[in-house]
């Protein structure tokens, strides 16, 4: 089945009786155990996701460093499980940042990015001892160069530049970060970039370490990173203010969604970024920084699947039918915030070989625009029956809501026949315990 191979996790497996299988687990009677909606994530997937990023790149760039772009899904168990692989985090927020620290991540792995980090998260940053705090823009260069003349301290910074590398279509407007009209970063072609690098040597307790840009995600195209390397290699290569150590293309490394996808492969991405690193630093005589690549969706994504249970059916002759699912929106947005597309597969009725239907996967929430999947071919589903929504490793929960104080599901983690609660599914109670 083209669906499995190319969207499922590694560890999948159909059983002789039929059966799906992850981690070693049959996932019919884990929900049976855990209840639906419920996600989980093949950790076997995770690490070897993991080595790949760190050989491919390593073998053709030896001084790359491998940061996990957090946002993706930050979990404490994850974060242990990248953390022992040798990864960075990439973190956004003050939560991101604490989660990160309580979970031994060391300071000089974790990279602070966002483009309106408040006083207090940068507080928090200077209190870990963060040597990547990644500036966004002028305001914050300000802010924290006199908090670190308050906490008498020169603190190492890195800068997001914008460089102006337009995307094709398969990158949503939404997630393409690295143009001039984009709220990130300091923009090289109106020479924001120069200035910020320029006062950040005329302020007195900033030390610029590294320089970092990301063009957006998924990139299903090798090509913006080479073109994004090169700008950025020959931009930089004017200055003699500062010691480049670091330097960052960011992530976006693209995933298969569905079974058509077939994004580049990680030694694909691998090949390109590192070799044009390689070129740009003899072109323009650049001292060989660390190269630091942030993938997120590509560490977490493929590995994790949502598994929902049928409910209301409702079929609209020669219109539609409307299969509804004890999930949507509020586990994942995707679909309704950019038209994100997945694959879908009944659990339990893996051996139907019937002719199939086109069917629409929606949630149970309040809102029209809560499809899932917008005709798929599926065999004829009944209410009771199991669906499950492989790639939902990423941005799924991550970005989960209490919407219609809907709890949010529970996730676990699949390994050698053994599964794990990672998080909690929360309780009613939990939804109105901040209420006063
Ligand atoms: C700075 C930065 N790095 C890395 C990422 C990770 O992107 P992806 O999950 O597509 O790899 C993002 C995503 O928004 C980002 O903003």
């Amino acid at each position: 089945m083209d669906v499995i191979k190319n969207t499922f996790p590694i560890t999948t497996n159909i059983t002789s009786a039929g059966k799906l299988e992850i981690g070693g687990c049959d996932i019919e009677s884990l929900a049976q155990k855990h209840q639906t909606p419920f996600y989980i994530y093949d950790t076997h997937h995770i690490e070897q996701v993991c080595d790949e990023y760190v050989n491919e790149f390593n073998n053709i760039y030896d001084n790359t460093q491998v940061v996990y772009g957090s946002k993706a899904f930050a979990n404490k168990s994850i974060f242990k499980i990248i953390s022992e692989k040798g990864l960075g985090v990439d973190v956004v927020s003050g939560g991101e940042l604490t989660l990160a620290v309580l979970s031994g991540i060391p300071p000089d792995k974790i990279y602070f990015h966002g483009n309106n980090k408040t006083p207090t998260e940068l507080e928090l940053a200077q209190e870990a001892k963060l040597t990547k705090i990644v500036v966004d823009g002028f305001y914050e260069l300000e802010l924290l160069n006199s908090l670190s003349k308050k906490n008498g301290i020169v603190q190492d910074i890195m800068i997001r530049l914008s460089p102006a590398i337009e995307l094709d279509e398969r990158t949503h407007e939404y997630t393409t970060t690295g143009i001039l009209d984009s709220k990130f970063g300091f923009a090289i072609d109106n020479g924001d970039a120069e200035k910020a690098i320029n006062l950040i040597s005329e302020y007195g307790n900033l030390n610029l370490i590294g320089i970092h840009f990301h063009l957006g995600s998924p990139l299903f195209s090798t090509k913006p990173y080479e073109l994004g390397i090169r700008k950025v290699a020959q931009f930089i290569s004017d200055f003699n203010n500062f010691d480049l150590q670091e330097f960052s293309p960011g992530g976006g490394f693209a995933v298969p969604y569905t079974r058509e996808d077939s994004p580049p492969k990680v030694k694909d991405y691998a090949s390109v970024i590192c070799n044009t690193m390689n070129d740009v630093i003899s072109e323009f005589n650049l001292p060989k920084p660390k190269l630091v690549i942030e993938p997120g969706r590509a560490i977490t994504g493929p590995a994790g699947v949502a598994i929902y249970t049928v409910g209301a059916i409702k079929n609209i002759e020669n219109v539609r039918k409307f299969i509804s699912v004890d999930g949507g929106m509020g586990d994942n947005i995707r679909p309704a915030l950019y038209g994100a597309k997945y694959e879908a597969i009944v659990v339990n009725r893996l051996w139907d070989e019937r002719p199939k239907e086109k069917v629409t996967i929606v949630g149970k929430y309040c809102e029209s625009g809560d499809i899932l999947i917008k005709d798929i071919e599926l065999p004829e589903i009944k209410s009771g029956d199991l669906i499950a929504i492989p790639v939902s490793g990423a941005y799924s929960t991550s970005m989960a809501s209490n919407y219609n104080m809907n709890p949010r599901p529970e996730i676990v983690s699949l390994k050698d026949g053994m599964d794990q609660i990672i998080r909690k599914r929360e309780t009613f109670a939990d939804l109105f315990k901040m209420d006063v």
